[in-house]
């Protein structure tokens, strides 16, 4: 495993499937009465958000929690950032205080790359999305929401998303999600195609590891997964298109674009949605909307991620594929009170 978790693109294939296979064991520990593990007791971790934040930061803050770390919560309003002071001096305070790991989300695309590699700072550094460049954590636990959805939670034990289609739709100009989803869905052998109004399609997106369509409605039945993400007003400094009625009209995902897509094919969205724009009330309180489950998953990835950059040395994940362990769900306390020993 990696020291730092920067972008979803510095994932192998075996990082990213010990990541989701870790999340599996993790998500077993939601299940218990006692939602805890010791993994991280006596480390502390400090989440320093610059940018605002409601579904990443609780999530972070949950999963370090659920694996025993002391939490330290920095937010850049009402600290001293707001009267002019650096991320350096910031990062210095933190080493000062002797933090065992950074998770950070910041405005300024390359800020957590500068953090891990300034040598400001000895802890690992874990990106919760930097301005429009990547939200590896978000991607991970989209991929594992596919994967129990498409393949299975048992099932999909060891394996990627080889052949699976998965559509990713809106401002993907502006998106570090869509950026790090296209990275790990392509690492994970999944094809991924990108549709929005080609204002909002980067350039250089030819040589993304994905297609391109500006027709929803044609890309909606070869799609096994349909991501749709929100337009992202706060970081658009000109008009991209006419209307948001015109927007939702042509690009935003309601009940009868939703019955064009085949009857397995499942509906994502990273929040926060915006409805009535890119999707409608209707598909998101669809039972093939995985918005919420996307938020718990979110835990179980926050868990893993953490535990394999500060806690584990070997891989938490013990048992072997499904197919030749019929047993696998009674198996897993054993392997979870694996990672209780540590
Ligand atoms: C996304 C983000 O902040 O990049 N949300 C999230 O982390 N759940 C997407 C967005 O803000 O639209």
């Amino acid at each position: 495993m990696m020291r730092h978790l920067i972008s979803a693109a510095d994932l192998t294939r075996d990082d990213a499937v010990l990541i989701l296979d870790t999340a599996e064991e993790m998500a077993r520990v939601a299940d218990r009465p006692i939602k805890k593990l010791p993994a991280l007791r006596g480390r502390t971790v400090c989440n320093l958000f610059f940018e605002d934040s409601t579904r990443t930061r609780i999530s972070f803050e949950a999963a370090e929690k659920r694996l025993s770390a002391d939490v330290i919560n920095f937010a850049a309003k009402g600290s001293s950032v707001s009267k002019g002071e650096s991320l350096k001096d910031t990062a210095q305070t933190l080493e000062a205080m002797g933090v065992d790991a950074v998770v950070i989300r910041h405005g300024a695309s390359g800020a957590p790359y500068r953090l891990a590699t300034s040598g400001w700072i000895d802890a690992p550094v874990i990106n919760a999305g930097d301005g429009t460049h990547q939200h590896p954590t978000q991607a991970l636990l989209d991929a594992f929401t596919m994967r129990r959805r498409l393949i299975g939670p048992d099932a999909g034990l060891g394996q990627g998303l080889d052949g699976k289609r998965i559509t990713l739709v809106g401002d993907v100009l502006h998106s570090r999600v869509a950026r790090s989803n296209v990275d790990l869905l392509h690492t994970l052998g999944a094809e991924v195609t990108l549709v929005a109004p080609p204002t909002l399609i980067p350039v250089g997106v030819e040589n993304w590891p994905c297609e391109v369509s500006y027709d929803l409605d044609s890309t909606l039945p070869k799609s096994d997964a349909v991501m749709m993400l929100r337009v992202q007003r706060e970081r658009m400094k000109a008009a991209f298109f006419p209307t948001e009625r015109e927007y939702s009209r042509r690009y935003g995902l309601d009940g009868d674009r939703m019955a064009r897509m085949p009857g397995h094919a499942v509906v994502m969205h990273p929040g926060p949605m915006v409805r009535g724009m890119e999707i409608t009330a209707e598909v998101a309180d669809s039972e093939r909307c995985t918005v919420v489950e996307q938020v718990a998953n979110g835990v179980s990835i926050r868990m893993a991620v953490l535990y394999l950059l500060l806690g584990g040395n070997e891989p938490a994940v013990t048992h072997p594929a499904p197919a030749t362990t019929p047993a696998t769900k009674r198996s897993a306390p054993a392997s979870a009170s694996r990672i209780e020993e540590k």
